[in-house]
C-alpha cells in the first residue's frame, strides 16, 4: 500500500517543485514505483522541471473529473524504471473538486505506487485541505526567511488543525555568506523556530536552480553532495 506525501509551503517560491522533481528522483532510483501529481492548478511547473512538458495530454482535472483514465494521465519519466508525472491543469480550466475526489483518487494510486507525491500550490487555499484529504504525511519546504519561516509556522498550525500529525520540514535555499552577512535567519536560528522535525537543509546552489530550469533532477548527477544530500533527506520522510 502506497503512502501520499503532500509537499506544501506557507510562502511562494520556497522550492517546492524543485524538491517534488528530485525527492521522486531519489525514490525512483531506489527502485520504488513513485507518482508525482502536480496539484499547482493553473501554473503547471514540475512538467517543466522533469522535462516532459512536451508530453502532457491530459491532466488531473481531466482524471478526477472522469474525462480520462488514471494511466493516460501519468507521464513517465523514461530516466527511471518508475517515475511518472501527472500534470495541472492549464489556467482557467474549472472543475468543482471535493476532497472526496482526492481521496479517491489516492486510494486507487496507492494500489499501484510506493509513493505518490502532491506538489502544492503555496500557503492556505482549498486546493491544499482538499488534497490533505487521505494523505499520509507532509513534508512543508520553507527557507531562512522571516517571512518564509513565519508562513511556514501559519501551515503547520492549518494543517495540524485538520488532522495531519507528521509534518516534517525541509529548509532550502540555504545561503551560507548571506547568513553572515546578519541580516537573515540563521540556520539554528530557523530551526528553534519551528517546532516540527527538521528532515534536512538544502543548500542554496545555482547548479540547482539551472538543473531545474533544464528539466534535469540535479540527483540523476551521481556522486555529487547534492544527490548525497537529497538521499539522506528522503531516508528521513520515508523512514
Ligand atoms: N536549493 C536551491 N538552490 C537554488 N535555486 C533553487 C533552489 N531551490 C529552488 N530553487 C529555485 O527557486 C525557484 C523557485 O523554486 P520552485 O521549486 O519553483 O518553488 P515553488 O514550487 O515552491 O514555488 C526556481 O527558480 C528554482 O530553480
Ligand atoms: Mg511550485
Amino acid at each position: 500500500m502506497g503512502k501520499v506525501i503532500l509537499i506544501a509551503s506557507g510562502k511562494g517560491g520556497t522550492g517546492k517543485t524543485v524538491f517534488t522533481a528530485n525527492m521522486g528522483a531519489v525514490l525512483a532510483q531506489r527502485g520504488y514505483k513513485v507518482a508525482l501529481i502536480d496539484m499547482d492548478m493553473g501554473l503547471r511547473n514540475l512538467d517543466i522541471c522533469l522535462g516532459l512538458e512536451d508530453k502532457v495530454v491530459y491532466d488531473v482535472v481531466d482524471v478526477l473529473t472522469g474525462l480520462c483514465r488514471i494511466r493516460q494521465a501519468l507521464i513517465r519519466d523514461k530516466r527511471f524504471d518508475s517515475l511518472y508525472v501527472i500534470a495541472s491543469p492549464p489556467n482557467g480550466k474549472k472543475a468543482d473538486l471535493t476532497p472526496l475526489h482526492m481521496k479517491v483518487l489516492y486510494k486507487k494510486l496507492k494500489k499501484n505506487f510506493d509513493f505518490i507525491l502532491i506538489d502544492l500550490p503555496a500557503g492556505l487555499s482549498e486546493t491544499v485541505f482538499m488534497s490533505m484529504e487521505g494523505a499520509d504525511t507532509a513534508v512543508i519546504v520553507t527557507a531562512p526567511e522571516y517571512a518564509a519561516i513565519r508562513n511556514a509556522e501559519i501551515l503547520f498550525e492549518a494543517l495540524n488543525e485538520r488532522g495531519m500529525t507528521d509534518i516534517k520540514y525541509v529548509l532550502n535555499k540555504v545561503n551560507g555568506d548571506l547568513i553572515s552577512s546578519g541580516f537573515l535567519p540563521g540556520v539554528s536560528e530557523t530551526v528553534r523556530k519551528l517546532r516540527a522535525e527538521i528532515a534536512g537543509i538544502i543548500h542554496y546552489d545555482d547548479n540547482i536552480h539551472l538543473a531545474a530550469n533544464n528539466g534535469l533532477p540535479i540527483v540523476l548527477k551521481k556522486g555529487t553532495y547534492i544527490e548525497k544530500n537529497f538521499n539522506k533527506i528522503a531516508d528521513m520522510i520515508i523512514k
